[in-house]
């Protein structure tokens, strides 16, 4: 018997020293590393409400708004949206310190410290915040949003052309083709004797099929599987109350672990289902497209480029999908809610398309013409900006005006808050007034970095 309890001595030692260890990682992590960080961000002046550890200001973040108390239509969303930022900006101006679990995220609504932050040096020092890069990472991977430094230049450089003027010109018929099909299908409903159509689905489907044919040419038809999945990843990760930045929360809490193997899981299905994709277009030698997916497989051709591995090809498929279509469709689904809600700028722009297209199908040529309606669409974003914020992370102590921020803090740049400015905008800031930007931006904004 004392034998044999000698025997499991190493294994029971091993056991407590690990346990022990996991409890200094956690009491580190959760407690004595945020508090060093706290103590270093107050002595640099940045100040903001006090977190609780391990969970920061995540619980007042959890909080919602109360309803409005009329349906009237009202632009002033950013209370709305993000009541806890509306609040922390009254008790501690623009830019202030608030904790995501233990990461330390300093909250910018300054248009001077954004372009201050643009031009240190160059730029360089900002990485993405590590703890989005994990994240998301079954989202974006190390796709062009994730990656940093000279990563970053590679992936940048090599789809650059992707957006070049003339690339843009040759996917219009992509998306003339895509809208026209989502019309028809409209008209055939009505006709049919539907009174509604749920428009934002609808534009989320089309803008999803034109960013798939025109960045890896494949068909919603032939991609649908794929994006059913990518849209679930998606539902994981903003629809559910995950406390993002509390060490270990994807295994200490039950519904979370659940998420996170769902989470898993569908990664792997979705990362094979681009795989096989890169892989036929590999081995399909004489189809020598310019998409995205095109692009990145001509790459690395000569001696001192690096080809892209294929798990990077994947993940920078991954993010053209995710950045290309959210956004595009965001915007044009807002576009029809506020032309639906200003009948003047509808007819404004009708006589603009006619002007220019002559009843014709429409071209690249006659974009330029498109004046007004390129007003309505800076409005809109300025308004609903589909890019709601901007994030990075401080990769060295960086100097700020007077201020060092520390190398490890966030920053997050709330682009609503700044779009909602009437310091920046005027007093009729919440208005939807196309014509503020009749003579460009600059005129419409009083800082140059107060729009983004
Ligand atoms: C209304 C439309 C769009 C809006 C408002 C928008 C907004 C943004 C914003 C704010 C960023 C900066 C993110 C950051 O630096 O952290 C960004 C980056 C990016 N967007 Fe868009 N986007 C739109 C359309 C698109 C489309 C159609 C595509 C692709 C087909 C796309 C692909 C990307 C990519 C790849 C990046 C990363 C660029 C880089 O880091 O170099 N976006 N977008």
């Amino acid at each position: 018997m004392g034998f044999s309890c000698l025997q499991h001595l190493p294994f029971a030692m091993a056991m407590v020293l690990m346990l022990c260890f996991f409890l200094l990682n956690l009491v580190w992590l959760c407690w004595l590393s945020p508090m060093k960080m706290k103590r270093r961000l107050e002595k640099k002046g940045f100040k903001g409400p006090p977190p609780k550890f391990p969970f920061g200001n995540i619980n007042e973040m959890r909080k919602r708004a109360p309803l409005a108390p009329n349906s009237l239509i009202n632009h002033d969303i950013h209370a709305r949206a993000f009541p806890y930022f509306a609040q922390w900006r009254k008790s501690y101006g623009d830019t202030f310190v608030y904790w995501l679990g233990t990461e330390p995220f300093l909250y910018v609504a300054d248009p001077e410290f954004v372009k201050l932050m643009n031009s240190s040096m160059g730029g360089k020092g900002w990485g993405k915040p590590s703890v989005f890069k994990h994240d998301r990472k079954a989202m974006f991977g190390k796709g062009l949003l994730m990656v940093e430094g000279e990563e970053w230049a590679h992936h940048r450089q090599t789809v650059a052309p992707f957006f070049s003027s003339g690339n843009l010109k040759a996917m219009i018929d992509i998306m003339v083709d895509s809208t026209n099909k989502m019309l028809d299908a409209w008209s055939k409903l009505v006709d049919s004797g539907t009174t509604e159509i749920d428009v934002e689905s609808e534009i989320t489907r089309s803008a999803a099929e034109i960013i798939a044919r025109a960045s890896f040419g494949v068909s919603y038809e032939n991609g649908k599987d794929i994006f059913k999945m990518l849209r679930a990843i998606q539902q994981i990760l903003f629809k559910s109350q995950r406390p993002v930045g509390v060490p270990y929360n994807g295994i200490l809490h039950l519904r979370n672990l659940r998420k996170a193997v769902q989470l898993f899981l569908l990664s792997k299905q979705v990362d094979s289902s681009f795989l096989k994709l890169v892989n036929d277009r590999r081995s399909n030698t004489d189809i020598q497209r310019t998409d995205l997916l095109g692009l990145l497989l001509r790459d690395g051709t000569s001696e001192k480029e690096r080809r892209f591995t294929s798990q990077e090809l994947v993940d920078e498929c991954k993010t053209f999908f995710f950045a290309g279509h959210e956004t595009t469709s965001l915007a044009l689904s807002w576009t029809l809610m506020l032309l639906a809600s200003h009948v003047e700028w509808q007819k404004e722009l009708r006589e603009e398309v006619m002007e220019a297209t002559k009843g014709e199908t429409l071209d690249s040529n006659m974009l330029p013409k498109l004046k007004k309606m390129g007003w309505v669409m800076k409005e809109v974003m300025r308004l609903y900006p589909s890019g709601p914020n901007v994030q990075r992370q401080a990769r060295e102590d960086i100097q700020i005006g007077d201020k060092m921020v520390p190398k490890g803090t966030n920053i997050w740049v709330d682009i609503v808050a700044l779009h909602h400015d009437p310091r920046l905008w005027g007093e009729d800031v919440n208005e939807f007034k196309p014509q503020r930007f009749r003579e460009g931006v600059q005129e419409a904004c009083k800082h140059r970095t107060g729009v983004l």
